[in-house]
């Protein structure tokens, strides 16, 4: 079987690389019917493939790199009740009933994939253990006490310890008792085979062009027509302004590190963010996994930025920021892997799971992950899967997609709203750069006589041209000098250097061209491609408006 791999050369994570690449599904290369169909062969898709499977269903998977090679291949894989946002916080926009229902529903989905894995015998690592959630210096000292306090009115087990187990450096902690962790990839292999095992079928290498609620058509021309249809490619590719506006695309970075086995408690940790950040709060998670027989491997991400918007440092200054942070906490030795990866934040910070809104009813989404898909992508699947079966679900109409709270909405749009508006008019007035200035290795916006173009030159100094503009909203996107990607600064689209789509919700390839000419005649004009900009004013002053 020919490997399949999506157009990248970003780097490879701890999980996703070959020794873990799921081999053996083949290319769509038929017209096909079935009742169920799921776009997208990440954790989301493949637990709502599952599920529906066991429920008796026909189900089809597409995915149109190999199984995996989206953000669950970049995963940390940490199965949490610990959320990003505050219990506390999540109270005010909520009420305490409906934060309970929140942690209750992350319990039963770490539940869920224990019970799983049990009875599909899957290896792949799973373990409980407990993690710990510390202050970040940037953060109040009554946050510990708020947090604990949610905690148990949300009904969950926790104490506030007085220091940091595993750290001796940091003081307090809150204990989150009976979190896991799991290998993604392990985990992903074992729902394929239980998926096909339930007659399934799944076609990687295969991209859903066109996308409805009647099906799909795939880029080669064949069809697959579907009762039911759910998009789990992470940002809905079937979307356009909907879900994107209610939530923000972050790149965040993680690095592994080799440390002597026995010499760390087995453990999660937490800081709870940089509250000082106007980009957001970045927290720092840190997990193990086994590496051999003298080491484990820590892992730990943060460094969060919106995409697209690198901020006051570059991709390397990140990781090397991450390692500081960790070498001082941590006893690691050499760094084994360095990768990064994005999460969708929803505006009301959790996420959007269930019917896709303004579509029929028999079309369906998950997405706005909030950095905890493993539990949200596997609540998604149960949720999705009852509505397809007709079953109540309890937790329906708190993770509709349709869904809108007023209370967490102005500053996400001010935020939003303020951030794109910036970006773009940095990029509308200011001028591309001129061709002759692209080193080796390097990508820019280039202006070619008034037009611009994306320009990445590569290490033996291949020239490779694509389009600036963004397939989604025709924003100006940006060069991500560490993926090698053009990244969209509006909703995070990302693309390949040759222009291939990585990331939604654009779900178009860039066009790419042979010469800076060819390139400079196809591309629309500097002085009259401002339409992202100005599609951006019109949304604000039509929110100015509705106020
Ligand atoms: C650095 C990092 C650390 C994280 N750590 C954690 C953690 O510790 N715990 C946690 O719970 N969550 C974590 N997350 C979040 C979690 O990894 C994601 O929420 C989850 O993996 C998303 O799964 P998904 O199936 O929705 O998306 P993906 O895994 O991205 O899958 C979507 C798939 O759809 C495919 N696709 C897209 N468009 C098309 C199309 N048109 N046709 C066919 N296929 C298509 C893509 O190729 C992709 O494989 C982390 C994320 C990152 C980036
Ligand atoms: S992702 Fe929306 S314009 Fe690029």
């Amino acid at each position: 079987m020919k490997e399949i791999t999506k157009p990248s050369s970003a780097p490879s994570s701890v999980w996703y690389n070959d020794k873990n690449k799921i081999m053996g599904f083949p290319q769509l290369n038929s017209n096909l019917e079935t009742d169920v169909l799921i776009v997208g062969g990440g954790i989301a898709g493949l637990s709502t493939a599952y599920c529906v499977a066991s429920s008796g269903k026909k189900v089809i998977v597409v995915e149109d790199g190999a199984i995996g090679s989206g953000e669950t291949g970049k995963t940390t894989a940490q199965l949490v009740t610990a959320l990003d946002t505050r219990y506390y916080k999540m109270e005010t926009v909520f009420g305490v009933a409906d934060t309970a229902l929140i942690a209750e529903s992350h319990q039963q989905a770490i539940t869920f994939i224990e019970d799983l894995i049990r009875r599909e015998k899957i290896d792949c690592e799973f373990e409980r253990l407990d993690g710990y959630l510390f202050l970040h210096p940037h953060d109040q000292q009554d946050s510990l006490l708020k947090e604990r306090d949610a905690l148990l009115r949300s009904g969950q087990t926790t104490a506030l310890l007085e220091n940091t187990p595993g750290i001796p450096t940091e003081g307090k902690s809150l204990l989150f008792p009976m979190q896991a962790q799991f290998h993604p990839m392990k985990y992903l292999l074992g729902l394929c085979k239980a998926i096909v095992e339930k007659g399934g079928q799944i076609y990687v290498n295969t991209h859903a062009s066109v996308i409805n609620h009647t099906g799909i058509t795939s880029d080669k021309g064949f069809t697959i027509s579907a009762k039911h249809i759910v998009v789990a490619t992470n940002a809905p590719v079937n979307d356009t302004y909907a879900m994107m506006l209610k939530q923000t695309a972050f790149r965040s970075y993680v690095i592994s590190g080799l440390v002597k086995k026995q010499i760390l408690p087995k453990a999660l940790w937490w800081d709870t963010g940089d509250q000082q950040n106007e980009n957001g709060q970045p927290y720092h998670y840190v997990r193990t996994t086994a590496y051999d027989d003298d080491f484990d491997l820590l892992i730990c991400g943060g460094e969060d930025h919106p995409v697209g918007v690198i901020g006051e440092f570059s991709e390397n200054e990140r990781f090397e920021r991450l390692e500081m942070w960790t070498r001082a906490r941590f006893p690691i030795e050499t760094i084994t892997h360095k990768w990064s990866g994005e999460v969708l934040i929803p505006m009301d910070s959790i996420a959007y799971l269930g019917r896709n809104p303004f579509d029929k009813k028999n079309a369906y989404i998950i997405t706005g992950d909030a950095g905890i898909g493993m539990t949200y992508c596997t609540i998604g699947a149960r949720i999705i899967c009852d509505l397809i079966n007709d079953v109540g679900n309890r937790y329906e109409s708190l993770y509709a997609p349709s869904r809108f709270h007023l209370k967490a909405s102005g500053p996400f749009f001010k935020t939003v709203m303020g951030d794109i508006e910036g970006i773009l008019h940095k990029w509308f007035s200011g001028k591309g750069e001129q061709l002759d200035t692209l080193g080796l290795d390097e990508g820019k916006i280039i202006e070619i006589e008034g037009h611009r173009c994306g320009a990445y030159k590569d290490a033996s100094g291949h020239l490779f041209l694509v389009s600036a503009e963004c397939t989604h909203l025709k924003c100006i996107l940006c060069w991500n000098a560490s993926e090698k990607s053009w990244d969209c600064p509006c909703h995070g689209s990302r693309f390949s250097f040759t222009g291939e789509v990585l990331n939604g919700p654009a779900n178009e390839n860039l066009k790419s061209y042979d010469t800076p000419q060819a390139c400079a005649s196809a591309s629309e004009s500097m002085a009259t491609s401002n339409s992202g900009y100005n599609r951006i004013k019109q949304i604000r002053s039509h929110l100015k408006n509705k106020r």
